[in-house]
């Protein structure tokens, strides 16, 4: 296939790795369909334990992606998540603290006041709208839910993003698109077997939005990084 290339595209890894963020805010504009298949078909290039290639992708636009989102909205308003791998509930303190700045500095770009419950859920809600992108995609596993599993849907989640900024697309990987499983197996016609990791929403971000202008901090290199030497 020749590749579709467009502006504000990365042309190299480094640009893809540091261009690559969460964008919650996307442009109301189709991706071409060849290129979204061109995207997945370069995708499957991700590693995997003994090459089990443990993933299902199913990608919706469209109609189907509208759809989707409908039911995904109205089982969030009437239930609390029900992933086919639990949740974590407790974290490292230092986690905890990560993960409370990252929602304080989210909400502060998206203008919600800590307190307004309301406009939390409403802000949690977009999760299931995919944040506005034309297509989104889900990870199904006929797998037993394992750490390995995982780790091979993660190299195939980085795959999906990084690529996606070479044809100048954003994505946001969402584990809120893994709450509702039954939705999704019912939707995609799935066996109950087919478990439903996570998804990802692309598309094209959407300029001047503060949510996308936000990038999220790191912890300094030392902390994290040690190399050993004799
Ligand atoms: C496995 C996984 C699940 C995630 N789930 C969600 C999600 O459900 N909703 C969301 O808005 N962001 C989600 N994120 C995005 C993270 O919040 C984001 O990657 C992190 O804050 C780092 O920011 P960055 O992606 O902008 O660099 C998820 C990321 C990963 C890797």
């Amino acid at each position: 296939m020749e590749s579709i290339l467009i502006d504000n595209v990365a042309n190299t890894v480094v640009e893809a790795v540091r261009t690559r963020h969460s964008v919650r805010e996307y442009e109301d504009r189709k991706i071409p369909s060849e290129l979204l298949q061109e995207l997945f078909a370069e995708s499957l290039r991700a590693p995997s334990w003994k090459n089990s290639q443990p993933w299902r992708i199913h990608i919706v636009t469209g109609e189907a992606r509208d759809r989707m989102s409908e039911k995904l909205v109205s089982a969030a308003r009437a239930g609390a998540p029900n992933p086919d791998s639990p949740w974590l509930e407790n974290y490292p303190s230092d986690v905890k603290r990560r993960m409370f700045d990252l929602g304080m500095r989210v909400y502060g770009v998206a203008g919600i006041d800590r307190k307004d419950k309301a406009a939390r859920e409403a802000f949690m809600l977009r999760n299931f709208e995919f944040f506005g992108a034309p297509a989104a995609a889900f990870i199904t596993t006929n797998f037993e839910m394992n750490f390995y599993v995982g780790l091979d849907i993660g190299c195939l989640l980085q795959t999906v993003m990084l690529l996606a900024r070479t044809y100048g697309l954003g994505t946001c990987p969402q584990a809120a698109l893994g709450a509702f499983p039954d939705v999704v197996r019912s939707e995609f016609g799935l066996p109950v077997e087919e478990r439903v990791v996570c998804g990802i929403s692309l598309g094209y971000p959407k300029p001047g939005s503060g949510l996308n202008e936000f990038h999220s901090p790191r912890e300094e290199f030392s902390s994290l990084v040690k190399f050993y030497d004799q």
